[in-house]
């Protein structure tokens, strides 16, 4: 059995006690290790499970990343876990609600611990060039409409630069290593579940535009040229807008403007 006093145990009863959100993590899965929680998430909710439903781990053993990466996810070190939530979107929107995510940790990270984190397309947070936060959107579609999305987010946060594997080691940070803090990572869960609500209601009631913006002005590459790898391929040009659906748009040296569905800026 873990030391439960040596680390800030993730518990259904603790996150409870101090949940501050009226939708998300009314009903909770917390474990110990899951393969991955988008993963079982994604079951639950072909099961019908409410939107809200919170699914957290200690560990995964199969975190799973973007372009079918695997997402290192060590135990009682991290935030690791995913939200369901059933939109009343069209399905061309839900590409938008990485952007939605990525704000939402950007803010509250800045509120806890007075550090400015960048956002990088597609998903991707970083502070001082390093990523510390992944996000991870699957949709489900039901003839044509959303029938739901399971929202993955993973944090570093009190890794020590000796917890990332020596691969990541150089690309990699966390929030304990930025601030010189060991952080409460079930205060940070219920200040972030709350922050990404508040986001949420606010884009039913409003839309993405705002939330898109606010996007834009933390992304340094925005209006700057870029180099994008997508599979073999590579395209440079200029970050001019993310389109309506959350699409990169690259105006090329030719003066063409590509639409980028996915891919990697590289630096
Ligand atoms: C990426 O940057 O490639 C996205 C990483 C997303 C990781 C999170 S951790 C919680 C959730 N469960 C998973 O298996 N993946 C996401």
């Amino acid at each position: 059995m873990k030391d439960k006093l040596s680390f800030d145990l993730l518990s259904e009863d603790r996150i409870k006690s101090i949940l501050k959100t009226e939708l998300f993590a009314k009903k909770i899965y917390a474990f110990w290790s899951v393969g991955s929680t988008n993963e079982f998430a994604y079951h639950r909710a072909l099961q019908g499970e409410l939107e809200g439903t919170l699914v957290i781990a200690e560990e995964q053993t199969k975190g799973r990343g973007r372009m079918h990466r695997q997402w290192d996810s060590p135990f009682s070190k991290g935030l690791w876990f995913s939200l369901i939530l059933r939109p009343e979107l069209p399905a061309s929107k839900a590409g938008l609600i990485p952007y939605l995510a990525g704000i939402s940790v950007a803010e509250t990270v800045e509120n806890f611990l007075e550090l400015k984190p960048d956002v990088k397309w597609p998903n991707d947070l970083l502070l001082n060039d390093r990523k510390f936060c992944g996000i991870l959107s699957e949709v489900e579609f039901d003839n044509g409409k959303i029938n739901f999305i399971i929202l993955g987010i993973g944090i570093n946060v009190n890794h020590q630069p000796e917890d990332f594997p020596e691969p990541y080691r150089n690309f990699a940070t966390s929030l304990r290593i930025e601030s010189d803090r060991r952080i409460d990572r079930a205060e940070l869960l219920v200040d972030l579940l709350l922050r990404i609500e508040k986001n949420y209601e606010f884009m039913q009631l409003y839309g993405f535009r705002e939330i898109v913006t606010r996007w834009k002005k933390r992304c340094p590459q925005f209006g700057q040229e870029i180099i994008i790898i997508q599979d073999d391929k590579r395209f440079e040009g200029k970050f001019e807008e993310l389109d309506v659906e959350g699409c990169l748009l690259l105006r090329t040296k030719s003066g063409e403007l590509k639409k980028i569905v996915a891919g990697d800026i590289v630096f």
